[in-house]
């Protein structure tokens, strides 16, 4: 019988476990549950006997794959998939998926809350701000990206969008402003919503030069990952631009030295909660088993992303 292993450092909900469960059995699968491991020898030995493997952030390096005997697909329950290593699956012809906007609007949701957070000074007594009325600047027009733009326009934002991948075109029908150059949105733009992923191009590419174009008291709110921004030209970033804030899902590197350093104008959560909601574990838990039989039954390979 095949065997569909679910490492999950942070669990799903218990509903979606459930759910992910009822698909395999009702598959003829056997389902294999792995949660809150503290310890990389859990996951080599779970995985190695496993065909099918489902994971969150978890990182499925080149030690995981190669411990992994009989595996035939990855997928990242989820959207970005820099943690799986996939030159090291495609080199055993593994399949690795990803499970495209199944979590967003949970991401979107905590954008939106961020940036709320960060304009009433992290709900600390004093005068704060309102969003109503600013421009928001969306790094990234992908399915996070798109959800925020409209619930920032329903409270009365005005928004614009950087993305190069994204015809102006797409975002005009959503009355967002197609801006030209990423230079450009962080020039005009009071908040930034970064939503690019962690790849070679991006890493490090929130650097001193790029966010010092931010206009006075502008902040920046990123869900995306804590890999794109330039952790020490942050620090002096904040240091030179008192009027800046910065708000990140997950902690940085160096968080305390800029929660010690610049206290309510930076906010980090303690572990990536962006969607850490009961839908959106739902929604990607159970897109990930499906997609999981329907490459093993039917060799569906619709969503794989290192093909
Ligand atoms: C994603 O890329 O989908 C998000 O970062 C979610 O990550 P998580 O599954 O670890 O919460």
């Amino acid at each position: 019988m095949k065997k569909i292993l679910i490492a999950t450092e942070k669990p799903f909900a218990k509903a979606a476990v459930d759910g992910i469960r009822q698909i395999i059995d009702g598959a003829g699968f056997e389902a294999v549950l792995l949660e809150k491991h503290t310890d990389k020898q859990q996951l080599l030995d779970a995985v190695a006997d496993a065909d099918a493997l489902i994971v969150r952030s978890d990182k499925v390096t080149a030690e995981v794959v190669a411990a992994a005997s009989n595996l035939k697909i990855v997928v990242r329950a989820g959207a970005g998939y820099d943690n799986v290593d996939l030159a090291a699956c495609s080199a055993k012809g593994i399949v690795v998926m990803n499970t495209p906007g199944q979590n967003s609007n949970a991401v979107a949701e905590l954008a939106i809350g961020m940036m709320i957070f960060m304009a009433r000074n992290q709900f600390h007594p004093g005068t704060g701000r309102e969003i109503k009325g600013k421009m928001l600047g969306i790094h990234a027009y992908g399915n996070v990206g798109r959800l925020v733009a409209k619930a920032a326009q329903g409270m009365g934002m005005s928004v614009c969008a950087f993305d190069a991948f994204v015809p102006a075109s797409a975002m005009e029908a959503d009355g967002v402003k197609a801006i030209g150059s990423v230079e450009e949105l962080y020039s005009s733009c009071d908040y930034v919503s970064v939503h690019i992923p962690a790849v070679p191009e991006t890493i490090k590419s929130l650097n001193y030069d790029l966010l010092s174009r931010l206009p006075k008291g502008a902040t920046v709110v990123n869900t995306a990952r804590k890999e794109v921004v330039d952790e020490e030209q942050l620090v002096q970033l904040l240091t030179d631009r008192e009027d800046l804030k910065y708000a990140t899902d997950v902690a940085t590197g160096n968080q305390a030295e800029l929660n010690e350093k610049f206290g309510l104008r930076v906010f980090a959560t303690t572990k990536k909660m962006g969607a850490e909601t009961a839908e959106a574990n739902l929604n990607a838990g159970l897109a990930a088993a499906n997609q999981i039989v329907d490459f093993l039954v039917n060799g569906n390979t619709r969503f794989q992303v290192n093909k």
